[in-house]
């Protein structure tokens, strides 16, 4: 039986057209954050926010409602009902348990792979066409197991996987150098986890390489050691903030909301998320992050970012860690 627009809170647009929608399993600390992230940006026309707690989701989808006059035009309903994803654009999966101060990201697999076998099939029944983003941990190896668990195909399914760290790296490296974060190029390739590695053989900064970078006064370079301080902190970055405030929100609810536009309208945009590479340098049968261009139908295509020989051990270990966890729980 199908929905109508109505039905799954999708008023339609006064042409009669449909707007774009935009689903967010999980109304937690990253679920809300990425709402209103995304209601900020202007990303979606409709969110529906999904949670089997009815009375936080409605909260949740009420006090963003609330905010509405004060940003672009959206609708947001919440409901404890999968049916409110209807028919949805794209679907973030936010969903699952929390880690705690000193637990890895690893340690929450069995708890999340168990809530997906529970919510996929159900989402994609009522949202077949939307593209999926992974966003729970750890979520190189839920994407893998949703890959399977849903029979999708892997551009239409894959994870939110380095976005974030890459912009944590590219934060890092503009605090450095003194220039703007968006004239940063850098990527943190691999598993979103401890064996991330930055591909430091092609960042650059301003169309300079940035192994080449002097500074202005000639004395800013990037020496191995500034560079592993800076890999360093960004690899400790969710332990800090988790054991500061319980849960990381806010850059992981913008990185979220910058690959729902990126689908959405359909950017074509480069973005290190993590989808099952097939012979990416020989490495295969893994969800990780290389950068990737996503749009309108979800990852199109890897890029063949040219790697060093230690880059390229670095993300073969990385693939080792993550296909060792998978393959645990029988993925
Ligand atoms: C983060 O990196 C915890 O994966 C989450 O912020």
């Amino acid at each position: 039986e199908s929905l109508d627009m109505e039905d799954v809170g999708l008023t339609p647009f006064r042409s009669g057209r449909r707007p774009s929608k935009l689903a967010i399993v999980g109304a937690g600390a990253v679920g809300s954050t990425m709402a209103y992230a995304a209601l900020m940006r202007g990303a979606a026309r409709s969110i529906a926010l999904y949670d089997v707690n009815a009375s936080k989701v409605e909260a949740e989808a009420l006090d963003l409602s609330h905010g509405i006059q004060f940003m672009p035009m959206a609708q947001v309903v919440g409901s404890d009902e999968i049916a409110v994803c209807a028919d949805a654009d794209v679907v973030m999966f936010t969903a699952g348990a929390k880690q705690k101060p000193g637990q890895s990201r690893l340690d929450l697999a069995e708890a999340t792979i168990g809530l997906v076998r529970k919510v996929l099939p159900a989402l994609v029944e009522v949202a077949p066409d939307a593209v999926y983003v992974m966003v729970t941990n750890p979520v190189d190896v839920v994407t893998y197991a949703a890959l399977k668990i849903s029979g999708l195909p892997s551009s239409q399914l894959f994870g939110s996987g380095t976005v974030l760290d890459s912009s944590r790296l590219r934060y890092l490296i503009a605090q450095h150098t003194g220039v703007a974060v968006q004239n940063v190029h850098a990527y943190i390739a691999g598993e979103h986890g401890d064996t991330e590695l930055p591909l430091w053989g092609s960042a650059s900064i301003g169309s300079v390489p940035l192994l080449e970078w002097t500074g202005a006064g000639g004395d800013g370079a990037l020496t191995a050691d500034v560079r592993d301080r800076i890999t360093r902190e960004v690899v400790e970055s969710a332990y800090r903030i988790i054991e500061g405030k319980g849960a990381t929100n806010y850059a992981v609810a913008l990185a979220g909301s910058r690959i729902i536009e990126a689908v959405l309208k359909d950017e074509g945009r480069v973005l290190p998320v993590s989808s099952l590479l097939d012979d990416f340098y020989g490495i295969s049968d893994v969800c990780l992050s290389v950068p990737a261009i996503v749009g309108a139908h979800g990852v199109a295509e890897r890029l063949r970012v040219p790697l060093s020989e230690d880059e390229l051990a670095g993300l073969r270990s990385s693939a080792d860690a993550v296909r060792s966890v998978a393959r645990r729980f029988g993925f």
